[in-house]
């Protein structure tokens, strides 16, 4: 086979677990993409990546449209090879990437232009631009290209945004085309008004794509007013394609999600908490920068299998992050990747038990425990 699938292996109320297929190797799900935006996962060698137990990375195709140009990334063979990751990527299309850090910015039926960020350069994304860079890129997973709403924003406004975004589903969907063995993925927009989210999700299953992402959450909201959306929007998607989380989050996040019936998630969270001193343990946070750990000889968390824990004390991890060596970043993530992948390991063995209420159970419990 050389298509892409995906395979529930096991249900638990509205957790799932399964397996998505590609060419480049399997994604086991529930899963956490670690966050490679400019081909590269901050601090963090591939083989490192792969160490923690991810299965598929996320890329950027606005970051990589700039800087070094997707035409020149195809040229040097592609991202994979470019980065020495041969395993599944996906990439996001670019939109909200755009909304969030470019400047000059001019929205119109057709696409948005703005300027880099980077060196001032004007550009044009669209959904058919945003297509043929993921396919130089030579994305395995490719998300539509949509739009999403700066919050807060009027109901008519989340609308008119949503709608635009399903008109921009249709048109990446035509020229994304047919790619064995690379997915489309589509996007639902509407913020948390229930039937602005049923309208998006009858457009893209009225479209049809490999895969649903949920978009327009974590954006300020709030854990409970995201929940809340959680607890209807994946059951509007189709129950045998993947769905996927955008942006999404802290560890109680990831796991409310789960949960709530998503498959895939991504955030940028352990990578870049590890490069300003925060750790995420089992236990909860550690600011490793506090000077209470000054002296402490204790690892971050004494039953982590990962690097840090096994060859660091917290002492040693707070003087390097103190005197701002660059291992201290390299380690820290490190930490926070393999703490999310325990994570995603525990759920989906949990949910293949039958048992994943009392995993969650557990999990919440460890953390009650108070300073750390
Ligand atoms: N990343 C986080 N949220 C979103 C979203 O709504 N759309 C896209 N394209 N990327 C995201
Ligand atoms: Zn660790």
């Amino acid at each position: 086979m050389s298509g892409f699938s995906f395979t529930l292996n096991a249900t638990d109320n509205r957790a799932r677990a399964g397996v998505i297929s590609t060419p480049r190797g399997e994604i086991r799900t529930p899963a956490f993409m670690p966050v490679g935006t400019a081909a590269t996962v901050k601090a963090m060698l591939p083989e490192s990546v792969r160490e923690t137990g991810a299965d598929i990375l996320l890329g950027n195709t606005y970051h990589l449209m700039l800087r070094p140009g997707a035409e020149r990334i195809a040229r040097l063979g592609g991202l994979h090879k470019f980065m020495n990751w041969d395993r599944p990527i996906l990439t996001d299309s670019g939109g909200f990437q755009v909304m969030s850090l470019a400047d000059l910015r001019k929205l119109t039926e057709d696409g948005v232009t703005f300027a880099s960020h980077v060196d001032g350069s004007r550009h044009f994304l669209s959904p058919e631009t945003s297509m043929e860079i993921q396919r130089l890129l030579g994305s395995d997973i490719v998300m539509a290209f949509d739009e999403c709403p700066a919050l807060p924003a009027t109901e008519e406004r989340q609308a008119e945004a949503m709608r635009l975004s399903m008109r921009w589903a249709q048109r990446s969907r035509d020229a994304f085309g047919d790619r064995p063995g690379h997915a489309l993925f589509g996007i639902m927009q509407g913020g948390v008004l229930r039937h602005l989210r049923e309208e998006s999700a009858e457009a893209l299953r009225a479209i049809g794509f490999d895969g649903y992402a949920i978009g327009g959450l974590a954006v300020g909201e709030g854990q409970e007013a995201m929940f809340d959306v959680l607890d209807y929007a994946p059951e509007m998607l189709p129950p045998d394609k993947p769905r996927y989380l955008m942006g999404v989050g802290k560890p109680d996040d990831i796991v409310g999600a789960v949960q709530r019936g998503i498959d895939m998630m991504d955030c940028v969270l352990p990578s870049r908490s590890g490069r300003t001193g925060q750790a995420w343990t089992r236990r909860g946070q550690v600011n490793i920068k506090n000077a209470r750990h000054a002296d402490d000889p204790r690892p971050l968390d004494e039953d982590c299998t990962c690097p840090a824990c096994r060859g660091y004390s917290r002492a040693y991890l707070h003087h390097v992050f103190r005197a701002g060596e660059m291992i201290s970043g390299m380690l820290l993530t490190w930490h926070n990747l393999h703490y999310y992948q325990q994570i995603m390991d525990g759920m989906r063995s949990a949910i293949g038990r039958g048992a994943l209420d009392e995993w969650v159970a557990g999990f919440h419990e460890m953390r009650r425990g108070g300073d750390i």
